[in-house]
Formats: structure tokens, sequence, C-alpha cells
């Protein structure tokens, strides 16, 4: 099919693509981008919704998947490997490295030099104008603070790009100055790395994990994993109090500790009590199983629960249309639905089946990886309220589900880094909990930045505070977030931090 015949309806970004697509491919962008421009998706009824989703998905693998580094890895045997390992090496039988510690992020789109337009507009006027907060706005009734506590614990298990030694100086400029806590800061760039290959030439290191591999509570590499088990029973290390235990130095003890606040740390201690209990209950039901076995088994099963969660829980909720449910339960599930896989397994291929229990991996002929768009998008900083409202916990249930007495506000900003973990050792685990459970959490929206994030102590790797502060709100400004309302379009245009990172 001619590209030029459908140009007046297709948006000039797609031409060049449209044109190398085949005819059935062709078919399924014009449906999907006819819905898209109509805004109309999740309004159908869920199967065609359902149809849309398949569609686009497809033609995104298909399209949107860019290597970055070598194709071709180590092979190895999948049944000498039956668990996790440390590093997240040996989970593709075909490439032994994807995904793991220290390999590179991928790419939705080929990198685009930005030299010339990243500091226009300047990202601290961004962070000025569009992003600080100023009225804060909430989720309502859909999310609560510990929504927005699960995706950054996700983001912990996930990414986070390794750094260079330079350090970049930005310095506000006089237009915005008087509205700025920092003048000027200083930020550690991303690592570029070359490739050795051909296509994209340099790229960047993914320091954690990019499995869903509890990486956050197991840590990044085996020296972290050994850290953190007591060698008894499979078991993790966790305080009498149900918090995180802590280095002498304060730093608490789990897989991720970086850039963290109480709010991840809770369900860092949360899900070490559910690795602790699958050690129990596996030990009971086989109590030949050693040390080694427990920890193994119970990494996976505790993996898998975050992973589930985390697809038909968190992200329904998040998305809240009938077609994100079943595509997510599809997802999960298969087509087939949860009674035919709990009772026969996995059958068939992905969308009957579900992407869980596949026999082989499947990555589309690209290395398995997150990517750096991936990654810009998740910058949710806004998601953090200004206050923490503690309640009580210990009071008595109101009646129809009334939160529990209020009892004071904790400014937020007291609740990150080392100092937030020595709060909520005075909070403790059931108030702080309860707590979040209760109060919504901060809209994605403009103008609601935390303001404390303009002034923030970053951390290093090994979860030890930076002496000098940076604001985070200026970082994020290169992820100019611009959403014009245009009838009943909604566009979103992101332009990356990694760029930002790399090229001022
Ligand atoms: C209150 C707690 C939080 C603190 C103290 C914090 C702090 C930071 C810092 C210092 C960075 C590095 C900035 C840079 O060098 O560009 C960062 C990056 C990031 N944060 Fe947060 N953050 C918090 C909450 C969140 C939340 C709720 C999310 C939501 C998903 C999130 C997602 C991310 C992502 C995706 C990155 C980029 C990682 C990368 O470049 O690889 N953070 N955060």
């Amino acid at each position: 099919m001619g590209a030029a015949l459908f140009k007046p309806v297709i948006h000039p970004d797609f031409h060049d693509l449209f044109s190398k697509m085949s005819f059935v491919d062709q078919l399924g962008f014009l449906l999907v981008h006819e819905l898209d421009k109509r805004n109309l998706w999740h309004q159908m009824p869920v199967p065609i919704g359902l149809v849309y989703l398949t569609t686009r998905r497809t033609l995104l693998e298909k399209y949107d998947l860019k290597a970055v580094g070598s194709y071709q890895g180590l092979q190895f045997h999948a049944e000498n490997f039956p668990y996790r390992t440390g590093d997240g090496k040996y989970n593709d039988p075909k490439n032994a490295e994807a995904g793991s510690q220290y390999s590179f992020f991928g790419r939705n789109m080929n990198p685009v030099d930005q030299k010339a337009e990243l500091m226009d507009p300047d990202p601290v006027v961004v962070a000025s104008k569009l992003l600080a907060r100023r009225d804060y706005k909430d989720t309502g009734k859909q999310f609560n603070i510990l929504a927005a506590a699960w995706i950054q614990f996700m983001v912990h298990d996930w990414m986070d790009h390794l750094e260079d030694t330079q350090q970049i100086e930005i310095v506000a400029p006089k237009e915005v100055a008087s509205e700025c806590p920092l003048k000027s800061f200083k930020f550690f760039a991303t690592k570029e790395i070359p490739t050795n290959n051909d296509g994209i030439k340099t790229g960047h290191y993914n320091s954690r994990t990019a499995w869903w591999d509890g990486s956050a509570i197991y840590g990044d590499n085996g020296e972290k994993a050994k850290k953190l088990r007591t060698y008894v029973d499979g078991k993790l290390m966790i305080g009498d109090d149900g918090l995180l235990l802590h280095e002498e130095n304060g730093v608490a003890l789990s897989g991720d500790i970086r850039n963290s606040w109480a709010g991840v740390s809770i369900l860092q201690a949360l899900f070490t009590k559910e690795h602790n209990a699958v050690c129990d209950a596996l030990k009971e039901e086989d109590p030949k199983l050693t040390d080694e076995e427990l920890y193994r088994y119970a990494r996976l099963v505790t993996s898998a629960v975050i992973a589930k969660i985390h697809t038909i829980d968190w992200t329904v909720e998040l998305l809240k249309t009938k077609t994100m449910r079943a595509g997510m339960r599809a997802n999960w599930y298969g087509l087939l639905g949860k009674s035919i896989k709990d009772t026969f397994g996995h059958i068939g291929g992905p969308i009957l089946g579900g992407l869980v229990g596949l026999k082989k991996p499947n990555n589309h002929g690209v290395p398995y990886s997150l990517t750096e768009e991936f990654t810009s998008v998740y910058r949710m900083h806004s998601l953090i309220p200004s206050t923490l409202k503690l309640r009580d916990p210990t009071a008595k249930p109101g009646p129809s589900k009334s939160p529990p007495p209020y009892l004071e506000d904790i400014d937020i900003g007291n609740l990150l880094g080392l100092r937030g973990e020595e709060l909520l050792s005075k909070i403790g685990f059931e108030k702080q909990t309860v707590s979040m459970g209760h109060q919504a959490c901060g809209a994605l929206e403009l103008w609601n930045y935390p303001s404390f994030f303009r002034n923030v102590i970053p951390q290093n790797v090994d979860g030890t505070s930076r002496p000098d502060p940076i604001d985070l709100a200026a970082l994020e400004g290169t992820i100019l977030i611009s959403l014009c309302t245009n009838t009943s379009k909604l566009r979103i245009f992101v332009l990356h931090q990694d760029w930002y990172h790399n090229s001022i």
C-alpha cells in the first residue's frame, strides 16, 4: 500500500515507517492510528479494545525495539540455571548476559542528536515554570501513597543509569533564579559507552538488573545478595520490629537502597517478610530442602508475586478502564483465562496462554533490556505529596471504613534517605503503612512537582549521601511533557533525559 495515498490521514512522523510495513501491518497501523487520533480505543467495547491493544503490541514489537550492543551472547542450558542469579545473568538461554547488571539499556527510537536544543528551553526554566508545585493536586480515591511507593519500588528493581565520574554544573538563569532554591548545582553525567556494534554506536549501562527479579530486595549482584542472607532456612535478614536492619553508617540493609524513602523501605521490609514466609511454607512441605534451595525457590515465588501484583492489581488500578483490565489479565492468564491456566497450565502462545509461563523466551530479535524511553516516562516524582498524614492504627475501626484518627502531618522531605530511616524506626511499620494506605498520592500533572525535590541530597550507589544537593525538577526539565488538549486529543511529547545527561 503506498504511503502517498494515506498521507493525509497519517501523521508525517510515520510516513517513512508506513511505507516499509507489510500490507497486514499497514492495515493494523491504520486501525491503531485512527483510534489514537480520535482518542477512542478505551471507549470501545472490550473485545474491540483488545484487538486494538494486540495490534498495537504487535506493531511495537516489530518496529519499536532497537538493539543497543551485541545481539548474540553466551549460550547455556536452561536446566543448569533453574533459579535467579545475583547479577541477572542466565535468564535467556541464547544470551547469558541479557538484562544482567551493567548491560545496555535498549531503545524504542533511534537516538537523535540533541546537542543544540537541550538548553533551549533551559531545564531550570522548565522546572520553575511548568513543574514546580503550586496548588497541590492529588489523585482522589484512585491511587494512594502505597501505590506511589510501589512504582518506585519497581523502578528500584528495574533500572538506574550508570554514572560517569565527570560532573556537570547547571546554573539557574536570571529570569527564574529567585524562584529556585538552588542557584546552581552539580550532577554526574550518565556514562556513555561504545557499543562496538553496527547501528547505534554508544549506549548506557543499567546498573540494576533489568529482569523482574525482585532485586530491590535481593540486590543486583552476588556480593549484595550474600550480605542480605541469614544462611538459615533460606531466609533474609529483617529487624525484630518488622523494619529493615541497618549498617553501622545508617544505610538500610536491602537490595537497593539508593535515593529511597520510608515508603519504599516498608515495601522492602514487607516483601522480605514475604520471602521468609515462603521459606517457612516450603520447608513445611519438604523439610529436606537445604538453605540454598529454600532461598532460590522463595526468590522465584516472591519475584513472581511482585510481578503479578504489578500486572493485575497496580496497573489495572492506574489505567482504570475495562479494556485495560481485560488486557492486563490476558497478559497474565491469556485469553483462555485464569481457571484454564490454573487447571491445565500454559496452553498455546502468548495470546491464548498469556506471557507468563511461555516455554521459550521471545525477545523479538532484540536482546532483552528495558529502554531509555521506558525509564524516562517512569520518572513520576509528582506522585509524592508534600506531607504524610500520620494516623493511629491502634484506634478501634470507625463506621464504614472511615480512616483511623489523624495524628499529625510529617514533611515527606524528612522521610527521605538516612534521616527517613531514622524517623521510620520511630513511627514503626504499621503506622507508616496504614497512613500511606489512607492518603491519596500526588497527581501526574504539571505544576505538581514536590518542592523538596528542588533541593534534595542524592545518594551514591551504596546508599551513602552525597555532599551537595541537586534540583531534581531541573534534571527532569528536559523531559518536557507538554500536554496539549486539542478537541478530544491528548498528546504527550517526551524529550529524553539521557540526551540531556550526555549532551550538555
Ligand atoms: C521520595 C522519593 C524519591 C527520591 C528521593 C528520588 C530521587 C531520585 C534521584 C536523586 C534520581 C536521580 C536523578 C538523576 O540523576 O537524573 C532519581 C531518578 C529516578 N527516579 Fe526517583 N526519587 C523518588 C521517587 C520516585 C518515584 C515515586 C518514582 C516513580 C516511578 C521515581 C522514578 C525515578 C526514575 C525512573 C528515575 C530515573 C532512573 C534512571 O535514570 O535510570 N522516583 N530519583
